[in-house]
C-alpha cells in the first residue's frame, strides 16, 4: 500500500519535471507579435504619483491565427540595461523563469484580438531607475508565447526614468514604520497580558 503511494507519488513529480510545471521558456524562442507603446507626461516620472499609459494590439502583419494561443496578456515594467549594470538582482536571462529585468506587474488581463489601453499610476516601491514597458502573451498554462515592448531589441529607445519615493516622502515613510512597529509591539504586550491572566485564571 505505502510502496504504490510512493511510486504514484514519484510517477506524479516525475510528470511534473518533465513538462508543464517546469517547461523552461527561452525569451529568445519568443515571436515579438505584440506592438506596445507607452505614453507618460514628461520623461522623468514620479513614483506614487505619475501615470503611464500602455496600449497593446497584435501586429497585424502576422498571419491569421498567430494568436490562437493567446489567453492572457500580462504587461510589466522591466529594468532598461543601464539599471541592470553590477547588479545581478536585475539581471537579464534567456531563461525566463530566472530573468530577472521585469520585476512590476502593471497589468494583466484577458486576451483580446483588438487594441487594449490601460493607464497604471507607479506603485510607490518601484525604485530609481530607467524603465522599458513590455507585454507577455500567455496561453491556458500562463506561459509565455510571444511578446512585444515599447522600445527596440536592444533597449535603447523609448526609456523613460522613474524616480523612487525615498528622498521625497521620507518623514512619511519613517513614520509609517514607527507606526507599524508600535502595533508589534502592542500587539505583543496585549497577547502577553492576556496569557498573563489567563495563566493566573489556571491556578
Ligand atoms: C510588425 O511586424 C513586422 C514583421 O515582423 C515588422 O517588420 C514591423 O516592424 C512590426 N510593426 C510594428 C509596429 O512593430
Ligand atoms: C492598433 O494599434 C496599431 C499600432 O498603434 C494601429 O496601427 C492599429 O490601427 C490599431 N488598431 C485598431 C483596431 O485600433
Amino acid at each position: 500500500m505505502a510502496a504504490r503511494a510512493l511510486l504514484l507519488g514519484f510517477i506524479l513529480v516525475f510528470a511534473c519535471f518533465s513538462d508543464t510545471c517546469f517547461a523552461i521558456i527561452y525569451f529568445s524562442s519568443l515571436q515579438r507579435t505584440l506592438v506596445v507603446t507607452a505614453s507618460h507626461p514628461q520623461r522623468l516620472l514620479k513614483a506614487g504619483e505619475d501615470k503611464i499609459t500602455v496600449t497593446w494590439g497584435l501586429n497585424q502583419s502576422f498571419p491569421a491565427g498567430t494568436d490562437s494561443a493567446y489567453k492572457t496578456i500580462k504587461v510589466q515594467l522591466c529594468y532598461a540595461p543601464i539599471s541592470q549594470v553590477d547588479r545581478a538582482w536585475r539581471k537579464t536571462h534567456d531563461s525566463l523563469s530566472k530573468d530577472k529585468t521585469c520585476q512590476f506587474k502593471i497589468v494583466k488581463t484577458p486576451y483580446t484580438t483588438t487594441n487594449h489601453t490601460s493607464e497604471w499610476t507607479i506603485e510607490r516601491d518601484v525604485p530609481t531607475a530607467t524603465y522599458f514597458v513590455r507585454a507577455y502573451a500567455l496561453d491556458a498554462q500562463d506561459q509565455q508565447v510571444a511578446y512585444g515592448q515599447n522600445t527596440d531589441a536592444k533597449k535603447t529607445t523609448n526609456l523613460f526614468e522613474i524616480q523612487a519615493i525615498t528622498g521625497r516622502h521620507v518623514s512619511l515613510d519613517i513614520a509609517s514604520v514607527c507606526f507599524s512597529a508600535f502595533s508589534v509591539v502592542a500587539l505583543m504586550g496585549f497577547f502577553f497580558a492576556e496569557k498573563r491572566k489567563g495563566g493566573k485564571a489556571q491556578q
